[in-house]
């Protein structure tokens, strides 16, 4: 293990152009459900097709709201941990060393700016904006009750500003990720499944592109048998200890 740290960090220290791709297990030591761990994750209770697609909040929008406004509640107590710390850290050190950083997120909790991270592409959007489902006109502030509030401007009733299965990712986010993958010569992949697409592709992109993978996830996932250096811990453990600020 020390050695694959040791490496990793050597890739990190060598690159011109670093890309971090972040998925749910980041924010598991913040306290945040994964999707797919066993146990822990949302979905055990929940079906996603039941709750996070547009046909869902058709069918049932209190259903959907309510379960956003609990994952909402559970975000908004949740502070950044280490891990999150130390990729605004890497960021800082990219910077002060000309190193071109882009951190993309899967994650809709905002945490990596909360941590201190400035260069953030979230993927998925964010659990904390609330649009309408009409007309996606942004709504910052909406009554609390027992029904689903509706859009002041057009009536259409509120959603999450999050990317529902079946819908566009938003594509100024998307072309950065992409042109972040095909352009890093070091991809940090952390805490994601590696199976929801398009982000899955990114790594995939960035190794046929000439990058080195770095992955840290407890547990194995598609992209391990391609990594370089494939690190088996937790985020709030690992991280810090690639980038230097623990020993
Ligand atoms: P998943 O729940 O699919 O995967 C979480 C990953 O984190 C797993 O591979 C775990 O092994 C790993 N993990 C768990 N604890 C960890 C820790 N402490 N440190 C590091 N890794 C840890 O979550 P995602 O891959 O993010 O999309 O899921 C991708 C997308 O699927 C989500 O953004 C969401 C969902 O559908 C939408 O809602 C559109």
């Amino acid at each position: 293990m020390t050695d694959d740290i040791a490496r990793a960090r050597d890739l990190l220290d060598h690159a011109t152009s670093v890309a971090v791709l972040t998925g749910a297990g980041i924010s598991a030591e913040s306290g945040i459900p994964t999707f797919r761990d066993a146990l822990t994750g949302l979905w055990e209770n929940f079906r996603p097709e039941e709750l996070a697609t547009p046909e869902a909040f058709e069918a049932n929008p209190k259903l959907v709201w309510d379960w956003y406004a609990w994952r909402r509640e559970i975000v908004a107590k949740a502070v950044p941990n280490e891990g999150h710390r130390a990729l605004a850290e890497l960021e800082r050190q990219c910077r002060e060393h000309e190193v071109d950083f882009t951190l993309v997120t899967q994650n809709v909790d905002g945490l990596h700016r909360e941590a201190g991270s400035h260069r953030v592409v979230e993927l998925h959007g964010n659990i904390r904006r609330v649009k309408c489902f009409g007309q996606h006109h942004p709504v910052e502030i909406w009554p609390e009750g027992d029904g689903v509030p509706a859009c002041p401007r057009c009536g259409s009733l509120l959603r999450p500003d999050v990317v529902w299965f079946g819908e566009m990712l938003p594509s100024d986010e998307l072309a950065a990720a992409l042109a972040a993958a095909r352009t890093c010569d070091v991809f940090l992949c952390v805490g994601t499944s590696a199976v929801v697409e398009p982000a899955a592709s990114l790594p995939f992109m960035a190794l046929q592109a000439g990058a080195r993978v770095i992955e840290v996830n407890p547990r194995p996932t598609p992209l391990t048998p391609s990594a370089s250096v494939s690190l088996h811990g937790t985020a709030a453990h690992l991280l810090p200890l690639i980038i230097g600020i623990a020993q």
